[in-house]
């Protein structure tokens, strides 16, 4: 039987990981708007604890640590060792903020101890997603609150539907993936999600869309942005994926077919494209 979420752990650990961690400001400028919408979900109070699924660098660990001031508490969990460490080093000055390198559906975390579940684009890759959410409710006093925002389907995102419409016919075909396989879509059905929670025991369900048009790489100019959107494209997500094994010549078409899809879009010192996710919101139940 493979370990629980091993695909997760060592691609977290390695390309993706890596990858996170060079492109890290650029994936916080992009995705910096939802997990505000996240946070504005969750409501956190001065000296609440809040745990961060999946927290990466760590960028809305330390909005949330700044929210629930110095009486507070934020714990970050992320399998990966690079985002880890580099959330770490990011935070150095924050005594508020812990980061633990952990599975978060199976991480030994103390029973009823906190007040908020969160997570920012964090909690779309577990193997057996109902398990993980009733471990992780284990740790959330009675009443407490779970927040947190994932993407919706693929085709209603334009900053991966766009770069793998214009790669279509360029690569060989292949079977269309599995909408509920781990990955950053696998919670785009929101009935889907329901189901999850509440049968993780969770009540009060609460799923509403947020959309908004994002920062897609960056540049001094507007030809440059458009460079290196491609560049953030081809290295981070389903067409990195997608282009993995394939051989240099076709990455390079395909590079060139992405470039045109992005000039259409506006921007001057970033590719401005939609990105559309859920904002999820439920109660653990009091007693
Ligand atoms: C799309 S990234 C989001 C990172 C961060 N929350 C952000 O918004 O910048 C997904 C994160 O989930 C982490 N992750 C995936 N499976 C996990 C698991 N089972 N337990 C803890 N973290 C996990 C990955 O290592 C990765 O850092």
């Amino acid at each position: 039987m493979p370990e629980k979420n091993a695909y997760q752990v060592t691609d977290w650990n390695g390309q993706s990981g890596e990858r996170w961690v060079a492109n890290q400001a650029r994936l916080d400028a992009m995705v910096e708007v939802f997990g505000r919408a996240a946070i504005d979900a969750a409501a956190p109070m001065r000296g609440e604890r809040v745990l961060d699924v999946g927290c990466g660098a760590g960028a809305s660990s330390l909005t949330l640590a700044a929210r629930v001031g110095a009486g507070g508490q934020v714990l970050g969990v992320d399998i990966s060792e690079p985002l880890i460490g580099r959330a770490r080093a990011l935070a150095s000055r924050d005594a508020s903020t812990l980061f633990q390198v952990a599975d978060a559906s199976s991480a030994e975390l103390p029973e009823g101890a906190f007040d908020i579940l969160f997570s920012r684009f964090g909690v779309m890759f577990f193997d057996d997603p109902t398990g993980a959410f009733a471990h992780m409710r284990r740790a959330l006093r009675p009443g407490g609150r779970v927040a947190f925002v994932c993407w919706r389907g693929a085709a209603e995102n334009d900053w991966v539907r766009l770069p793998m419409g214009a790669i279509k016919g360029i690569l060989p075909p292949s079977a269309p993936p599995d909408p509920e396989a781990p990955g950053p879509f696998s919670f785009g059905d929101r009935a889907r999600v329901a189901r999850i929670l509440k049968a993780a025991g969770f009540t009060e369900v609460a799923i509403v869309p947020f959309g908004a048009s994002v920062p897609f790489g960056e540049g001094v100019t507007r030809d440059a942005a458009i460079d290196d959107a491609v560049k953030m494209a081809l290295e981070v997500g389903p067409l990195s994926r997608a282009l993995a094994d394939q051989p240099d010549d076709l990455r390079a078409r395909a590079s060139t077919a992405v470039r045109a899809a992005f000039a259409g879009l506006p921007g001057e010192r970033s590719v401005m494209i939609n990105g559309a996710a859920w904002i999820v919101m439920a109660r653990n139940p009091a007693s």
